[in-house]
C-alpha cells in the first residue's frame, strides 16, 4: 500500500475513535510492532537511496504525530472517566434521613418497666414461653382437679402435642429460678402469655405480663405495697393512689388485687375506669409456703412476695390505645406514631 493512501486511512481511523478501548485497537493496529506503519518502513528496501530518505523522514514525522495524538487522546478519556466516577456534593440540599422502623410502644413500656425495678434492685430474668404444666400449674399450688385451674382463665390454655403448654403466666418462671438462684432473689420476669379466649378490644390471646418475685428471710406484705406504690409512682410520673383488695391466687397467701385511682378522671368516674374510679393493676400477694417448697426452698426459713401485672393494660392507658387487638396488627399507620 501506498504511504500516502494509508495515511489518509490512518488519519480517518483516528478520527472515528472514540472510546478508550477503541483507541487501544487503533493503535495496535497501526502503530504496533506488527503494525501498518512498520510493514512499509519493511519495504523501504525497494527504493533508491534518495527516496527512502525521504519516505522515510515522512514516515517518522508521521509516526511520531500520531503517537502525540494517541497519547493526548488517552488522557482525554481518562478525564472523562475521573469526572463521572465523581459525587458532586451539594451542602446547599435540605438533609434526608433514612427511613427506619420505630420501637414497638409494647417494647417502650417494658423497657421502661425494667429501668424502674432494676433501680430498685431487680434483676431482669426471662423464662420459656413452652412451658411444662408442672411449673404452669402443680407448682403454683393449682394440682390437676383444683377449681382455679379452671379459673383464673387458666383453663383456656393452649396444650401441645407432647404434653407442654403455652405457659398462660409468667408466674410459671417462679419455680424455675427459685431452684436456680439461691435467695435472696429479687427478680421480675417480663414476657408473653398466650389464653385461648375469644378476642375483643380488651382481650387476646397473646399480651405480655411481667412478674414480679422477691424472697429473702424476712420480707413483708409492707415491703410489697412499697415496691408496688413506687413503681406505680415512677412509671405514671405521678402520686398514685392504689388500694389492696384482698383476693385469691392459688400460689399467694394473703393475695391482693391493686387497684390504682383512676389517673384520667382523678376517682370520678370515666371511660377508662368504667365509671368506677378505680383501675385494677396488678395481682399480688405473699408466695404461698407450697410454692417456696416446690422451689427447693424451705418455707421455714425464706418468705417472699410476687406480683403479676399485664403490660399492655397500663400501656393501652398511658398512650390511650382503646383496642388492644392494635398491638398485633402490623398496622403502620398505627406503629409509626410512637
Ligand atoms: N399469674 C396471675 C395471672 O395471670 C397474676 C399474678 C397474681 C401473679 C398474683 C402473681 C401474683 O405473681 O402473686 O392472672
Amino acid at each position: 500500500m501506498e504511504f500516502k493512501e494509508l495515511k489518509s486511512i490512518i488519519e480517518n481511523k483516528f478520527k472515528a475513535v472514540g472510546s478508550s478501548s477503541e483507541l487501544k485497537e487503533f493503535s495496535s493496529k497501526y502503530l504496533g510492532k506488527k503494525g501498518e506503519i512498520r510493514k512499509i518502513f519493511s519495504d523501504l528496501g525497494n527504493l533508491s537511496i534518495e527516496e527512502k530518505k525521504k519516505l522515510g523522514q515522512e514516515l517518522n514525522a508521521f509516526t511520531d504525530q500520531i503517537e502525540k495524538a494517541v497519547t493526548e487522546l488517552e488522557n482525554e478519556f481518562k478525564k472523562a472517566q475521573r469526572a463521572t466516577n465523581k459525587v458532586i456534593i451539594n451542602t446547599e440540599l435540605p438533609g434526608d434521613v433514612p427511613e427506619a422502623g420505630n420501637i414497638h410502644p409494647l417494647t417502650i413500656v417494658r423497657r421502661e418497666m425494667e429501668s424502674i425495678f432494676e433501680l430498685m434492685g431487680f434483676s431482669v430474668l426471662e423464662g420459656p414461653e413452652i412451658e411444662d404444666q408442672w411449673h404452669n400449674f402443680d407448682s403454683l399450688n393449682i394440682p390437676e382437679g383444683h377449681p382455679a385451674r379452671d379459673a383464673l382463665s387458666l383453663g383456656k390454655t393452649y396444650y401441645l402435642e407432647n404434653g407442654n403448654v403455652l405457659r398462660s403466666q409468667t408466674s410459671s418462671a417462679q419455680t424455675r429460678f427459685m431452684k436456680k438462684m439461691k435467695p435472696p432473689i429479687k427478680i421480675i420476669i417480663p414476657g408473653k402469655v398466650y389464653r385461648y379466649e375469644k378476642t375483643d378490644a380488651s382481650h387476646e390471646i397473646n399480651f405480655y405480663q411481667l412478674e414480679g418475685l422477691y424472697v429473702d428471710e424476712n420480707v413483708s406484705v409492707a415491703n410489697l405495697k412499697g415496691v408496688v406504690q413506687r413503681f406505680l409512682r415512677e412509671f405514671f410520673k405521678k402520686d398514685v393512689v392504689i388500694r389492696l383488695r384482698p383476693s385469691y391466687f392459688p400460689f399467694t397467701e394473703p393475695s391482693f388485687e391493686v387497684d390504682m385511682k383512676c389517673t384520667v378522671c382523678d376517682g370520678v368516674g370515666c371511660s377508662t375506669c368504667k365509671k368506677i374510679g378505680w383501675v385494677e393493676i396488678l395481682g399480688c400477694g405473699m408466695v404461698h409456703p407450697n410454692v417456696i417448697k416446690n422451689g427447693g426452698l424451705d418455707p421455714e426459713i425464706w418468705k417472699g412476695f410476687a406480683f403479676g401485672l399485664s403490660i399492655d393494660r397500663p400501656t393501652m392507658m398511658k398512650y390511650k390505645i382503646n383496642d388492644i387487638r392494635l398491638f398485633h396488627s402490623g398496622n403502620l399507620k398505627f406503629l409509626k406514631q410512637f
